[in-house]
């Protein structure tokens, strides 16, 4: 599998926990319940942020560059960072509220940038092997078996 059809995996799980914890700002006035759900978010997307700084970045960058799209992916992440610890600080739930709709509104256009245009270039960059390989250091530090042993085959 190409690292970048597992990061895209990645985002699709994560939309589904934006859009829980859009659901919660809108439901729930209890600060302990919204900050569970952020520190679940957190752990994913810090997690994930990590997997394109130390494996798919550093690959791109000897043929894109360092300005451009991976400086804007690079600022993004940070701020990102920022908001989570802003939230981490913050105990009025009105202010908290507000802080998470900043952060999932930033995240969605982040990760809608690198669909259609960062896991394009690298694509097209770096080819199916150099992706694939990629995939594999993916699925080593996700602890995903992506080659099976046969482990459910029947004789
Ligand atoms: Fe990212
Ligand atoms: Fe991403």
């Amino acid at each position: 599998m190409k690292l970048t059809d597992a990061l895209r995996g990645e985002h699709a799980v994560l939309y589904e926990l934006f859009a829980y914890l859009d659901e919660t700002i809108g439901r729930s006035d209890d600060l302990r319940d919204l900050r569970g759900a952020v520190s679940v978010l957190e752990r994913l997307l810090v997690s994930h942020a990590r997997i394109e700084e130390d494996l798919l970045f550093p690959r791109l960058e000897p043929h894109i560059g360092q300005m451009g799209p991976l400086a804007v992916m690079r600022t993004e992440h940070g701020r990102i960072d920022d908001l989570l610890e802003a939230a981490r600080q913050e105990n009025d739930i009105a202010a908290l509220k507000s802080l998470v709709g900043q952060l999932l509104q930033l995240a969605y256009g982040h990760f809608r940038k690198e669909e259609s245009v960062l896991f394009d270039m690298a694509e097209r960059f770096l080819g199916g092997a150099a992706l694939t390989e990629m995939g594999e250091q993916w699925a080593a530090s996700r602890n995903v078996i992506v080659k099976g042993q046969g482990c459910m085959a029947t004789h």
